[in-house]
């Protein structure tokens, strides 16, 4: 058996001395030829390994290099250095891969976050990625445990489809036709019956609909996978391949849907702070020190943690769309004309628009319910008397500071000749769609549910600024490395 070691944040949390113990990882530095800083990734805290002179030859200290992997077999003694309780004392130190100094892109030193993505797939082994992706971890097991401990049942809707959720028309085509020369129909177009599937389909870009036929028979569901919009944004807000998480409950109605969205987003906060406070610390700081760069007026007034904790504490404002619009127009940045995009009622609201909205008229979450139809899907559900020309639904966003649009929902239209009425006018074939009709026609009730787009949550929780620093391996416009 090859595996016989204690993981390095293990070792460091017992004060325990004397005891001889087996450990892995990679080398971060090594200093005087004698203290090595050794990783394995469990913790940003790196173990102390003291080399004592002449337990290697000279050769073998040469292969000690950062990168390096090795093998430690030592005691585990009281430190004297700073910083730790305990250290290994080597008694056999086996070099298992060696990293040539001169070549390994990671040098003990600072780099940058551009830097650092062009070599994403090594990035994971420095503190910043270290402690990011292991909050990534935590945060995505909390989005388990707290829809299991509510009785929600998993379910797993699919990656290829040929429904377009979000009539968004921005999606990947999934074909195995040569594109180069594709089978045509007589008027010239692309002849899909003879595609994989028959018919013409595309990567999902969201289980919602699928995952309403679930809610209609076990009251409670969410889904929890990788969703992919083909939009040319390039921002740092957006990724073509993103994780998103939709609950989808029946009996529910948009206020019930807000309180859960609410309570969900503060229980993922409230499971970081209690399993990965270390993590946080480091990221706190980190983002602290990168403030210090900033212009003083530029500075956000919270720190990382201060931010999280206040979120957890306060609830979430809850307004009109009517209602920010009419923040927005009595704004000082409105009068000065601040805002790059007009503000009227009917508007899609901009990231410019939000953004003042939560960070400098709220300063914290707000959830904005009441969207003009026009603007929104064709499943939310009609608001019952509306004023002339001011058609809503019932639509809920929840914008987040420093992020924006970090929830997207709504109660859903259950009322079958409303929805076909809303199908027809919006130009969706109502026969391809009659397996999500029938959840209308047969025992239809009152739904509701949202998706939380799962890495705009690491970015609020992690203080990261761009989305490209929470996925492993981030696919955007004109990018799909690794
Ligand atoms: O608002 P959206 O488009 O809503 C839906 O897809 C609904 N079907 C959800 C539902 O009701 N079940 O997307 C939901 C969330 C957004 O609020 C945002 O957090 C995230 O998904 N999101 C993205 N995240 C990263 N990159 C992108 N390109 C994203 N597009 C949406
Ligand atoms: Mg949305």
């Amino acid at each position: 058996m090859f595996n016989t070691r204690v993981k390095i944040k293990e070792l460091l949390a017992s004060e325990q001395t004397g005891h001889e113990v087996t450990v892995m990882g990679w080398i971060r530095t090594f200093r005087n030829n004698q203290f090595i800083a050794l990783n394995d990734g469990s913790t940003n805290n790196n173990l102390q390994v003291v080399v004592e002179l002449g337990l290697l030859d000279e050769a073998t200290l040469k292969r000690l290099t950062t990168g390096a992997s090795i093998k430690v077999i030592g005691e585990v003694v009281a430190s004297l250095g700073k910083g730790q309780k305990v250290e290994v004392k080597a008694k056999t130190l086996e070099v298992l891969g060696d990293s040539d100094a001169e070549k390994y892109p990671l040098q003990p030193k600072k780099h940058s976050l551009e830097f650092l993505r062009e070599k994403a797939h090594l990035r994971f082994r420095t503190n910043t990625f270290g402690s990011v992706f292991r909050l990534r971890n935590s945060l995505a097991f909390a989005v388990h445990k707290f829809f299991n401990e509510k009785g929600f049942v998993y379910l797993n809707t699919p990656i290829i489809t040929s429904s377009d959720a979000e009539g968004a028309g921005e999606m990947f085509r999934v074909t195995t036709l040569p594109f180069d020369n594709p089978p045509r129909n007589e008027d010239g177009s692309v002849n899909y019956t003879e595609d994989f599937f028959g018919k013409s389909t595309n990567l999902t870009v969201s289980g919602q609909l699928e995952g309403e036929l679930g809610a209609m028979a076990f009251s409670e569901i969410y889904t929890f996978g990788p969703t992919f919009r083909a939009e040319n944004s390039n921002t740092t807000r957006h990724l073509a391949e993103f994780w998103m998480i939709e609950p989808e409950m029946a009996f529910n109605d948009i206020e019930d849907n807000m309180n859960l969205a609410e309570e969900f987003i503060q229980y993922l906060i409230r499971y970081a702070m209690e399993h990965n406070m270390e993590d946080l610390e480091f990221l706190d700081a980190r983002l602290a020190d990168e403030e210090k760069s900033k212009p003083v007026a530029e500075r956000s007034e919270f720190g990382l943690i201060e931010k999280l904790k206040f979120v957890v504490d306060n609830q979430f404002e809850r307004i009109t769309y009517t209602e920010a619009i009419q923040i927005l127009l009595d704004s000082p940045a409105y009068k000065k004309k601040k805002f790059k995009y007009d503000v009227a009622w009917g508007i899609d609201m901009q990231s410019e628009h939000e953004r003042y909205l939560v960070e400098k008229h709220f300063k914290k979450p707000v959830i904005v319910t009441g969207y003009p139809a026009a603007i929104k899907a064709f499943y939310m559900r009609l608001n019952d008397n509306c004023e002339e020309g001011k058609q809503t639904v019932a639509a809920m966003d929840i914008l987040a500071p420093g992020i924006g649009e970090i929830v997207g929902g709504s109660q859903r239209e259950e009322r079958l000749d409303k929805l076909e009425k809303r199908m027809n006018e919006m130009h969706i074939p109502l026969e391809e769609m009659s397996w999500y009709l029938d959840t209308r026609r047969f025992g239809s009730v009152p739904h509701a549910g949202f998706g939380l787009g799962f890495e705009r949550m690491v970015l609020f929780v992690t203080g990261m600024t761009n989305i490209r620093d929470v996925i492993p391996f981030a696919r955007t416009p004109k990018n799909c490395e690794f």
